[in-house]
């Protein structure tokens, strides 16, 4: 017999966690303000593009352990615990923007019944336990952290098949029985006080970006040296103190949490006392990774891009997401338009018709190869499956010049030379 939960918020987290939770056999309520996302969500209709979501979604209702209502009351009537899944964005000093979680908690916090327990899952700064449980108002409740470390395009495998488990609370007793929740999973649980939970998921993602960075650092070394990144990459994962993940080079990390994470992490660290220097450094190779492969775009297409068509494949942040947020794909070509290029992008999870406001100034095709129409350089950006097996012949005989840049090290390079194509990757001759 499963728990009765709430969740609060059915963004990319929310939903993900719910429609899992009602996977491990708990009865689960997910709650949103905007109308015409629970209308579409109740029929099955997933908003967003991640993998195994749609199935788990269409069992939860059609098995009636998964519902959606509007507003927060009808979740949280009746919960043993509810997750607090909203979003908390970048605040305009860098530190992370509480708003949503006060407001959230703030309605909740008379509809609760007793002895509930609040389980947060928005990524906060270090402290803000005691911020919801202050907006909460209740003294009978207790807040738990639980941050979530999903990826996007993975986020139901992550969460069904998760490293770990973090809990964070003072009050041992809601912890164990956070824990509860979870039995169904193969995971170490970790159980911490929160400030420490809090720490913990900052302090990850900060890690995995420079993680990235160094190698994109790297990337730039090789290409003076003549050494493939590729190859270093290799060498260095074998050492299982680095480890292979997270060491692909590309156009910059981006998405929604690593760069308000990081900034949010300095902040904590500069109301703390400590100047973390290593942060700035990472978010710097960050921004000069996006100018190296504008720049990349730029010199093959002769040193200037001015009424220049510039094919792009790629505008999401990362493959198997249609999530556009901090996509460093959109950073690259804002730069190249803003150098005077015509960008005609290729996505496949933005639809032609999309009308995104970030895409403003893009021409979108539905096709790969219309894409490539009249293009002098076709810039790969994100690292999409697909756009391995396409036809190159096609692609070349589209092309106005066959030049490539190729900004995930993606494609065979090999058979595009042969096929003769100039191809430049990251890190490599
Ligand atoms: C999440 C986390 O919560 C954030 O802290 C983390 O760092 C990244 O992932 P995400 O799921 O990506 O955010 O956010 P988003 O897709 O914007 O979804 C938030 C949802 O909450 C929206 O659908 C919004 O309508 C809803 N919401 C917001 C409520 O239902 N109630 C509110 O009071 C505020
Ligand atoms: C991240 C964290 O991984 C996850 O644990 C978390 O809590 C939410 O934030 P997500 O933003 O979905 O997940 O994507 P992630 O897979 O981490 O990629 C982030 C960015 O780094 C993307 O732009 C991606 O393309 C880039 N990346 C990732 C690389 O450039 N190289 C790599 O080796 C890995």
């Amino acid at each position: 017999m499963g728990s009765r939960i709430g969740v609060i918020g059915t963004g990319y987290v929310g939903l993900t966690t719910g429609a899992c939770l009602a996977h491990l056999g708990h009865q689960v309520v997910c709650a949103d303000v905007v109308p015409e996302r629970i209308e579409r969500l109740s029929r099955a209709d997933v908003p967003i593009l991640e993998a195994g979501l749609d199935e788990l979604v269409a069992e939860g209702l059609r098995s009636g352990q998964l519902r959606f209502v509007l507003g927060a009351e009808g979740a949280v009537a009746d919960a043993e615990f509810v997750y607090l899944c909203v979003q908390t964005p970048q605040g305009a000093d860098g530190s992370a923007d509480l708003t949503f979680i006060q407001t959230a908690a703030a309605e909740i916090g008379p509809l609760l019944e007793s002895e509930a327990i609040v389980i947060n899952k928005s990524t906060v700064p270090v402290g803000s336990t005691r911020v919801v449980e202050q907006a909460l108002g209740r003294a009978d409740v207790s807040v738990v952290s639980n941050p979530e470390f999903l990826r996007e395009g993975s986020a139901v495998h992550d969460f069904l098949h998760p490293d770990r488990v973090v809990i964070g609370a003072d009050d041992q007793g809601a912890a164990i029985r956070v824990a509860g929740l979870y039995l169904g999973l193969a995971a170490p649980l970790q159980v911490t006080d929160p400030a420490s939970a809090e720490t913990i998921k900052y302090a990850s993602n900060a890690f995995l970006a420079t993680k990235i960075s160094y190698v994109n650092a790297i990337a730039a070394v090789c290409e003076a040296v003549g050494a493939d990144v590729n190859d270093v990459v290799l060498g260095m994962g074998y050492d299982k103190r680095i480890g292979e993940a997270f060491l692909r080079p590309g156009p910059g990390w981006g998405g929604s949490c690593f760069g308000k994470d990081i900034r949010a992490l300095g902040r904590i660290a500069e109301e703390a006392g400590y100047d973390f220097d290593l942060l700035k450094g990472v978010i710097n190779v960050n921004e000069e990774q996006f100018e190296r492969v504008a720049e990349k775009v730029v010199r093959r297409a002769g040193g200037d891009v001015e009424g220049v068509t510039v094919a792009v494949w790629g505008l999401t942040f990362k493959a198997r997401t249609d999530d556009l947020r901090d996509s460093p794909s959109l950073e690259i070509v804002r730069r190249l338009r803003a150098r005077g290029a015509r960008v005609q992008a290729y996505d496949p999870a933005v639809p032609r018709s999309s009308e995104d406001d970030r895409l403003t100034g893009i021409e979108l095709f539905d096709d790969p190869y219309a894409a490539c129409a009249g293009a002098s350089v076709l810039a790969v950006l994100t690292e999409w499956d697909e756009f391995k097996w396409l036809d190159f012949d096609k692609v070349g005989e589209a092309m106005a010049s066959p030049r490539v840049v190729d900004a995930r090290n993606l494609l065979d390079r090999a058979a595009l030379v042969r096929r003769g194509f100039e191809l430049e990757g990251i890190g490599r001759a």
